[in-house]
């Protein structure tokens, strides 16, 4: 997969070197590109940024400089619209978005490129995405959760993570991404333990060092049913009720 991100401080997005999206990069899994969006200005000043028509504080992003930044870095956009179909996805995060979860993870790891489109100030002019949308390019407007950020850098590098370690090869054991916290199962992860099996006077539960995979099965499910319900009602309302059985509704 390929992933352009446009910002105006590039070097915010160093730290995509590093650990596994960084090791992807290096083993040709991920090839990321990092842009800063200023290479598309006209001006001596180069320009990003102006005040906004209506009035009010801060400044909007230019639609001009986006539109320069993405006719360069998008393809044509494909005849097929339909989500996560492969071709290009332009990403743009913002704390007036769709909530990001697991499940655009998993689209967006589906398409052959990424176009992640870093606002700050108070936002890109709202032309840029209507304009792709309109082009017949998918644009996400995508926040990273309830509260906001200095800009989209921090949002980017959340979304580039969570997608890339879903790209075949990256991570090594792909059984990691089966159990985890919003997987499949729509639960949140079971508490896990290593050694030593006792630490500061507390024992790992027995059933762990007992070998008995079934009872130890059984024992994760329920403890990700109770952990869930307490911490994310939402979840537990949202599960499907034929994925429960009879042992899992005492929990
Ligand atoms: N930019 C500023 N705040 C943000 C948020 N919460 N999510 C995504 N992008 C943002």
């Amino acid at each position: 997969m390929r992933i352009d991100v446009v910002t105006i401080f590039p070097d915010y997005l160093a730290a995509l070197d590093l650990s596994l999206v960084g090791k992807a990069r290096r083993a040709g899994l991920l090839d990321l590109r990092v842009h800063d969006l200023r290479d598309w200005t006209t001006d001596r000043h180069r320009t990003v940024d102006d005040t906004p028509f209506g009035g009010g504080a801060g400044m909007v992003m230019r639609p001009d400089v986006w539109g320069r930044a993405l006719d360069d870095l998008l393809p044509e956009p494909a005849a097929d619209t339909g989500a996560g179909t492969g071709g290009a996805h332009v990403v743009v995060p913002t704390p007036s978005g769709d909530v990001f979860t697991q499940r655009h993870a998993e689209e967006l790891a589906t398409e052959d490129q990424l176009v992640v489109a870093c606002g700050r100030y108070e936002g890109i002019d709202a032309r840029v995405a209507e304009h792709y949308r309109a082009a017949g390019h998918r644009v996400s407007e995508l926040s990273i959760g309830d509260y906001v950020l200095n800009g989209g850098e921090v949002a980017a590098m959340v979304m580039v993570e969570a997608v890339g370690r879903l790209l075949p090869g990256v991570v090594g054991n792909p059984h990691s991404l089966v159990e985890e916290s919003h997987g499949a199962a729509g639960l949140l992860e079971y508490p896990v333990y290593t050694k030593p099996p006792a630490w500061d006077g507390r024992e790992v539960p027995e059933v762990l060092l007992s070998g008995h995979h079934a009872r130890i099965d059984r024992w994760r499910r329920d403890r990700a049913l109770e952990r869930t319900a307490a911490r994310r009602p939402d979840m537990v309302a949202a599960l499907d009720p034929d994925v429960l059985d009879a042992h899992d509704r005492e929990v």
